[in-house]
């Protein structure tokens, strides 16, 4: 059996929990290089996976021809040019989500993919990989909740990560694009179409700081489908309990729930306060068994040559759809969508 090697960019809070699982939970994977412009955070890579080879300057990756295919964990906005650059070199690309910060360089990725048809590209939307996600999806696919009719998705980060995130405020590229697109993304995969209308609207409740870049600290929007189906998305930032991901689907015939009470597993505390359960409070806590799918998807796609579920054009029309609620929520507008 082959054994791929990865070299994965970028090493901050995402990139070392797929270094983690490519060292060693990914079959037929090795991580062979890492690559961070800080030299701490290679020194931590070093010492936790002793990988063959370690850079701080991503070009310098990409002139190992030893590596297979590289996972790009870097900040949003240098995901277009290093996967056309990664590409160009010959590579198979893992890419975080969002896959751009505007739609602009997402058509140059994605022709950059295009024009590699031989090489496996995959993003990674890995709420299409958790468990209940793919079981829901299967059920909708089956016809079991009739037709759908509204697509309802809460996304809201635990309010003790506040510092961080103000920190990253400036390199997000905003609530919708860094964190609805998930959701935005769910809603396509669930509803299997594409919005016709969009309006959104939000505010800055807890955290003035957001304003300074046109943002808020709770976000939401509504949209129609062209097949008239609706979604509703929120982004916050302010939960109390810890880290809600909340989805729901209502068909004709029923209703589906994903998490609608966020928990960590299925320990119930019976104590002085009562009777409770703990709160899920991190996406690693909570994403961990899919980020790990994804990337094994990933791996076996490359050895099996075929191409993943999620394309680089999911990509483009996430960056799309998000990059309108952004321009909606700043202008107060209803914007019809036109393709
Ligand atoms: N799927 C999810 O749920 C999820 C969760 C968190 C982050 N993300 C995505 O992952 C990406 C990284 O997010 P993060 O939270 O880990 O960010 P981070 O800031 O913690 O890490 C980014 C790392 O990239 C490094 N870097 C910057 N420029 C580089 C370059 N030119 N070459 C190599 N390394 C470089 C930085 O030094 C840093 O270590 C973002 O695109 C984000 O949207 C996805």
């Amino acid at each position: 059996m082959t054994t791929l090697k990865i070299g994965i960019a970028g090493l901050g809070r995402l990139g070392f929990i797929h270094a983690s699982h490519i060292a060693s939970k990914i079959s037929d994977a090795e991580l062979t290089a890492v690559c961070d412009i800080h030299e701490d955070r290679l020194a931590k890579a070093k010492q936790h996976f002793d990988p063959e080879y370690t850079y701080t300057s991503f070009p310098r990756l990409l002139e190992n021809k030893e590596l297979d295919a590289v996972a790009l964990v870097t900040p949003s906005a240098l995901h277009c040019g290093q996967i056309e650059q990664s590409l160009e070199a010959g590579f198979h690309v893992f890419c975080e989500k969002p896959l751009g910060v505007n739609l602009e360089e997402c058509m140059m990725a994605k022709k950059a993919v295009d024009d590699h048809p031989d090489l496996i590209f995959m993003l990674g939307f890995m709420r299409r990989y958790d468990e209940s996600y793919r079981y829901v999806k299967r059920k909708i696919d089956d016809g079991e909740i009739g037709k759908p009719v509204l697509f309802r998705g809460y996304t809201v980060d635990p309010v003790s990560a506040i510092d961080s995130v103000l920190s990253y405020i400036p390199q997000s590229a905003g609530q919708f694009m860094d964190m609805a697109v998930h959701d935005i993304d769910l809603a396509r995969w669930y509803l299997k179409s594409e919005p016709a209308t969009i309006y959104a609207i939000g505010g800055c409740y807890a955290y003035p700081q957001f304003k300074e870049y046109d943002d808020g600290d709770n976000v939401s929007a509504l949209m129609q489908f062209e097949n008239e189906s609706m979604a509703f998305i929120l982004a916050g930032r302010t939960a109390p309990h810890g880290y809600q991901v909340e989805t729901e689907i209502i068909g004709t015939r029923s209703m589906l729930r994903i998490a609608s009470v966020p928990q960590k597993n299925l320990v119930e505390i019976l104590d002085e306060s009562g009777v409770r359960k703990e709160c899920s409070n991190s996406f690693e806590e909570r994403f961990d068994g899919a980020f790990i799918h994804e990337m094994q998807e990933f791996v076996d796609c490359i050895l099996e040559n075929r191409k993943p579920e999620v394309r680089v054009d999911d990509g483009v029309e996430s960056t799309r759809i998000a990059e309108l609620a952004t321009k909606c929520f700043k202008s107060n507008e209803l914007i019809k969508i036109k393709r």
